[in-house]
């Protein structure tokens, strides 16, 4: 009995919630033998005591099986994340932080980043959902590999799907494929307010939400019926594509959503036979307007082929690809973001109070503006 045989009994042990086993993880860490006992530390990304649980039994029953007659396990977890310290109106109060990503405009990557950002915060152990509110636009199902999968219905609630080990839930995942459906504002406004209230959501650290493009009804309808702890804008660095980003940073002060960053996508292009980096938009443009709403850029992400190959098949490049120069930012992101939310619940949380409704419930703000001396104070549409 060697090293090599402890760890092929330890890649039996799957990480619970995902596919992959703990050792392609890379959780374990240092292998000893002494006789015929077997010492090994594991240190796992989630700080969750039932998986450290399932990954004790499950490692112990393993290295039995392979012939160790008795078994040291060292296995060490970050902390419990703390409890959110947001208030106001919340009708999914069960998730504890919410986590807002917008973009001026489409196409910028903003899926791409949303379904990134939750696996990694999910691979660092965080209970995670993630809603795909782009009512228009659906991809969310597509890039999680959930395309064509319908959730199952408990009573009034759906249940959300999962992958990943993230939650998930999507117009996409809920309407016949191919289909589009035509949005007037309050619908969309019941339609968010239905995605909160109304799928059964797990008792959540955080629920990442890949908003509809632009700054309208989603927007707001979301900041007054969840308190939203941060936003995340997706840019690309063309100078046109700052000007629209510009908006959805305005947006998100006009909403009194603290802002976690910027993410520059489309930043420079990784070659991937050479694994050179070339710059094609122009990258660092988005610095300046990251001082100007004093924030900072989360993360530069390059184009990589394999960023988009991982979207169209459902295999996300910071799971499938774990080793990659785009999944180690993407990693350091989520790292930087659940900082940030941290932080801001140490600070006493967020508080959505001041952007109640001005207008009859299901009655759009942004399409029929009210009167200018109904708009609450420090609050407000942030549409244009
Ligand atoms: N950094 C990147 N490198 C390569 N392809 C990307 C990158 N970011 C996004 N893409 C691809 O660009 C397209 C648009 O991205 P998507 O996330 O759907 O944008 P949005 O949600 O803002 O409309 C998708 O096909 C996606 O796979
Ligand atoms: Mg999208």
């Amino acid at each position: 009995m060697n090293e090599n045989s402890i760890k092929e009994a330890l890649s039996n042990v799957i990480y619970p919630g995902f596919t992959k086993d703990i050792v392609t993880f890379g959780f374990v860490k240092e292998i000893n033998i002494d006789a015929d006992k077997a010492l090994v530390h594991i240190d796992i990304s989630s700080s969750a005591p039932e998986v450290k649980a399932q990954i004790n039994d499950d490692a112990v029953a393993e290295l039995k099986k392979a012939g160790f007659s008795s078994v040291e396990l060292n296995i060490t977890s970050p902390q419990m994340p703390k409890e959110s310290s947001s208030k106001g109106k919340n009708l999914a109060p069960g998730i504890k932080n919410f986590v807002m990503v917008s973009s001026g405009k489409g196409g910028v990557g903003k899926s791409t980043t949303s379904v990134n950002l939750a696996i990694a915060l999910a691979m660092q152990g965080k209970k995670v959902g993630l809603l795909d509110a782009d009512i228009y636009g659906p991809n969310i199902p597509r890039m999680m590999g959930l395309e064509g999968v319908k959730p199952d219905i408990d009573g009034q609630q759906v249940i959300p799907l999962k992958a990943y080990g993230v939650e998930m839930m999507s117009m996409g995942s809920l309407m016949e494929p191919g289909q589009s459906l035509i949005w007037r504002g309050s619908m969309i406004m019941k339609a968010i307010e239905q995605f909160l209230r109304d799928i059964q959501w797990g008792e959540l650290d955080c629920l990442v939400i890949d908003m509809p493009p632009g700054t309208g009804d989603a927007q707001l309808t979301l900041a007054q019926s969840v308190p939203v702890t941060v936003g995340i804008t997706v840019t690309t660095p063309q100078t046109v594509a700052l000007d629209d980003s510009r908006r959805s940073l305005d947006m998100f002060k006009k909403l009194n959503i603290p802002i976690a960053g910027i993410i520059e996508n489309m930043s420079g292009f990784i070659a991937p036979d050479t694994g050179k980096e070339y710059d094609i938009f122009g990258k660092g443009t988005t610095q300046p307007m990251a001082d100007e709403f004093n924030t900072k850029i989360m993360a530069e992400m390059p184009i990589e082929p394999a960023i988009r190959e991982g979207g169209d098949s459902g295999q996300p490049i910071v799971y499938a690809k774990s080793d990659s120069e785009s999944a180690k930012r993407y990693m350091a992101a989520a790292e930087d973001l659940w900082a940030t939310i941290e932080k801001i619940n140490e600070e006493g949380g967020v508080d959505n109070e001041a952007i109640q409704p001005t207008t009859a419930p299901g009655q759009s703000a942004c399409s029929t503006p009210a009167p200018k001396q109904q708009a609450p104070q420090g609050g407000g549409c942030g549409c244009s």
